[in-house]
């Protein structure tokens, strides 16, 4: 399998795409650590890929802080003695247009999307350029790194950030071995978009209505890039980011939307 022998960290694995990922790797041979601030949930997340504790383990960890992010890592490496893949998916939105954005808002979403990721990439990244085999990050970015929602700011912002500090980390560790590349997910059928913008029937139309496919995507659909990013297939590939949105980044204008909407 493609990740045998390679230990593997991902953040907000308790659910969603960060769970997907942590499957996925698991499931191609990976020992992963999962990290959440949700404690209880990302364990029991680990336990059932494996009650033993043996290739999975999950723990408490608010990226934001960099110290819990440092410990994660950790874990990683005392555990099992390498780190090999890193996955920053750890994120959360907040609905704020330029005009409302307050200071504590702003500071909570880009604390866990953006310095999460920072952190989370520089405490992989000091262990990765000791190792003989280097490493790769993978950074989870959003289709809102290119394309703008008025209300949501500091999201759109903090997405953008990432890609410019995975493009950063790609040309500063190239020549250590490790990798760095970003995946930038459109809607993605998960509690964060049915919440958030999944409210309404004009809601998801307005989504279709910017989607290609003509649905949204899985948990698992975005799973399989970061996978690929992670693996030896994509040995060539720094600095990069791929988003598994349906087609939304070429649309102009908008698509057709069925009268009856695909269930979710
Ligand atoms: N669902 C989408 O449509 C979509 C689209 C583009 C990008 N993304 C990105 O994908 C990532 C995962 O989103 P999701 O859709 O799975 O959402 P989700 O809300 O289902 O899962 C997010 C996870 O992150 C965890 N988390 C939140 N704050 C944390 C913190 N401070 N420290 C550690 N863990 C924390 C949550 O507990 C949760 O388990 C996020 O970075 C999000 O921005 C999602």
């Amino acid at each position: 399998m493609q990740h045998d022998g390679k230990i593997a960290v991902v953040t907000g694995a308790a659910q969603g795409i960060g769970l997907a990922c942590a499957e996925k790797l698991h499931a191609e041979g990976a020992k992963v650590v999962m990290g959440d601030v949700q404690g209880d949930k990302v364990a029991e997340a680990a336990a059932a890929l494996d009650a033993s504790g043996a290739t999975a383990i999950g723990m408490a960890c608010d990226v934001s802080s960099q110290a819990e992010i440092n410990a994660l890592a950790a874990k990683a490496t005392d555990t099992f003695g390498r780190l090999d893949i890193m996955v920053n998916n750890a994120g959360l939105g907040v609905a704020a247009t330029v005009l409302e954005i307050t200071e504590e808002d702003f500071d909570r979403i880009i604390g866990i999307n953006l310095k999460g990721t920072l952190f989370g990439s520089q405490a992989a990244a000091r262990v990765m350029v000791e190792q003989e085999n280097g490493g790769a990050i993978v950074n989870m970015s959003s289709a809102q790194a290119l394309l703008a929602i008025p209300n949501s700011v500091p999201y759109g912002i903090s997405k953008a950030g990432i890609n410019q500090l995975t493009r950063i980390f790609a040309v500063s560790l190239a020549d250590k071995n490790v990798r760095c590349n970003a995946v930038g997910p459109g809607t993605i059928n998960t509690d964060m978009a049915r919440n958030a913008v999944l409210s309404s029937d004009a809601a998801y139309r307005m989504i279709l209505s910017r989607t290609p496919l003509g649905r949204l995507g899985e948990a698992s659909e975005v799973a399989s890039v970061v996978s690929f990013l992670a693996s030896d297939e994509a040995s060539y590939v720094t600095g990069q980011v791929i988003y598994p949105d349906g087609g939304r980044q070429p649309v102009n204008y908008v698509m057709p939307v069925p009268e009856e909407l695909p269930e979710l």
